[in-house]
C-alpha cells in the first residue's frame, strides 16, 4: 500500500461563507489545510479590519474540536476603498491582503472595482506597505468572449498597472490560460499566481459533457485542452510563483442547478486528493510538497507549516451530495472514483 507523507498544506484561496454553509464546508478544509486565504465576497463584503475580525470569530466558532485552522483574512477592495485602509491592513497580524474582483465580474462582484487605474495611491498604498493584491483576472466586458476575458485582462489592466508599480505584489488568482501562466513566468518574484485543482483536471468540454453540467461551471470558466496543460505544466514545474489555491466556492444545489446558475465549484472535500493525482499522473509526486506546502507561505512571508498529512493509494467514492443543514452542496468529481485518500 502506497503512502506519501508532506508537510499539511495550506488553501491560497478560499471561499467559506457564513452561517450554515460556514459550518457545513469547514471541516473539510480544517481536516486537509492548516490555514486558508478566505475570500471577503460575502453581502455585504468584507471591506473594512473590523469586519474581518468579526467574519475570523465566526469562522473560529464554527471550527469543529480541537481545530488548530488558522484563518487567513482579505479585505475587498472598492472604488472607495482608501490609502488609509491599506495602513490599517497591514498593521493588522490577521489581514494579509486585498482581494481585486473587477465589479460585475463574478459571485458577489457588484460592489468590486470599476476603474483600477482610479485607485492608483491606493494601489501606491499597498507597494509602500507590501500588502498583497490579489486578482481576479478578467474583464467585465460583455463584448469580450468569455473564454478571452482572462488573456484581455492581463493585456489592458494587469500589464499597465505593473507597469506603472513594478513594486506591486500580486498573487494572479485562478489563474486558467496559457497567457496567464506565460504572464506569471515573465514578471518578477513579486507576482505569483494560484491553480484550482478543477482547472488543472479538467477542461472546458467537462461543462458540456452529455449534457450541460452546472456543476462545472465556474469563474474563470474552464478552458480549452491546450490551456489545461499549460496550467499542468506549470504546477508541476517546480517553479515557486504557482502553489495550490482550491477557490473551493460552495453554492446549494438548486442555486447551481437554475436557468441562471451560480459559477463555482465546490473543491475542498477533494482538492488535495485530486492535486495529488495529477502529480502522480505526471510522475512528479516529489514536486507536490512544494506546491502544496512551501511556495505559498514564502510568497506570504509566513512559517511553513509543523505539522505532517499522509495521503494513502486507495481508492474511494466521492459522495454525490453533501447535506448543509436543510440544503445539499454537489462536490466535485460527485460519485467519482479518486485514487488518493487523506488518512
Ligand atoms: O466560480 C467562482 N465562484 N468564481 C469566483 O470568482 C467566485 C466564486 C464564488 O464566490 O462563488
Ligand atoms: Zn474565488
Amino acid at each position: 500500500m502506497k503512502l506519501i507523507n508532506i508537510i499539511k498544506p495550506d488553501d491560497w484561496h478560499l471561499h467559506l461563507r457564513e452561517g450554515q454553509i460556514l459550518e457545513s464546508v469547514l471541516p473539510a478544509t480544517v481536516k486537509s489545510f492548516r490555514r486558508a486565504i478566505v475570500m471577503p465576497n460575502l453581502i455585504p463584503p468584507v471591506t473594512d479590519v473590523e469586519m474581518a475580525m468579526t467574519y475570523r470569530q465566526d469562522i473560529l466558532n464554527a471550527c469543529p474540536g480541537e481545530c488548530d485552522f488558522e484563518a487567513l483574512m482579505t479585505l475587498y477592495l472598492t472604488d472607495n476603498t482608501s490609502p488609509a485602509d491599506v495602513k490599517a491592513a497591514a498593521d493588522s497580524p490577521y489581514v494579509h491582503a486585498f482581494k481585486l474582483y473587477p465589479a460585475g465580474a463574478t459571485t458577489n462582484s457588484a460592489s468590486g472595482v470599476t476603474s483600477l487605474p482610479d485607485l492608483m495611491p491606493t494601489l501606491e498604498a499597498m507597494v509602500e506597505h507590501q500588502v498583497p493584491l490579489l486578482v481576479h483576472g478578467e474583464v467585465t466586458d460583455p463584448d469580450v468572449d468569455v473564454f478571452d476575458r482572462e488573456a484581455v485582462f492581463i493585456d489592458h489592466v494587469l500589464s499597465p498597472i505593473l507597469q506603472a508599480l513594478p513594486g506591486l505584489r500580486v498573487v494572479f488568482e485562478h489563474l486558467t490560460s496559457r497567457q496567464g501562466v506565460e504572464f506569471v513566468m515573465d514578471a518578477g518574484p513579486n507576482v505569483a499566481a494560484t491553480l484550482t485543482a478543477h482547472h488543472l483536471y479538467m477542461n472546458r468540454n467537462a461543462m458540456f459533457s452529455k449534457g450541460i453540467r452546472p456543476h462545472h461551471y465556474c469563474l474563470p470558466v474552464l478552458k480549452r485542452e491546450t490551456h489545461r496543460e499549460a496550467l499542468v505544466a506549470a504546477a508541476i514545474s517546480g517553479n515557486s510563483k504557482f502553489f495550490l489555491g482550491t477557490d473551493s466556492a460552495p453554492h446549494d444545489r438548486a442555486a447551481k442547478e437554475s436557468s441562471c446558475g451560480c459559477a463555482g465549484m465546490y473543491a475542498s472535500p477533494v482538492a488535495l486528493e485530486l492535486y495529488t493525482q495529477i502529480f502522480e499522473d505526471n510522475d512528479v509526486l516529489d514536486k507536490l510538497e512544494g506546491f502544496a506546502s512551501l511556495f505559498g507561505p514564502k510568497f506570504y512571508g509566513l512559517p511553513v507549516n509543523k505539522e505532517q498529512v499522509t495521503l494513502k493509494r486507495q481508492e474511494w467514492q466521492v459522495p454525490s451530495v453533501i447535506p448543509a443543514g436543510t440544503e445539499e452542496i454537489v462536490p466535485l468529481c460527485a460519485g467519482e472514483t479518486l485514487r488518493w485518500q487523506l488518512i
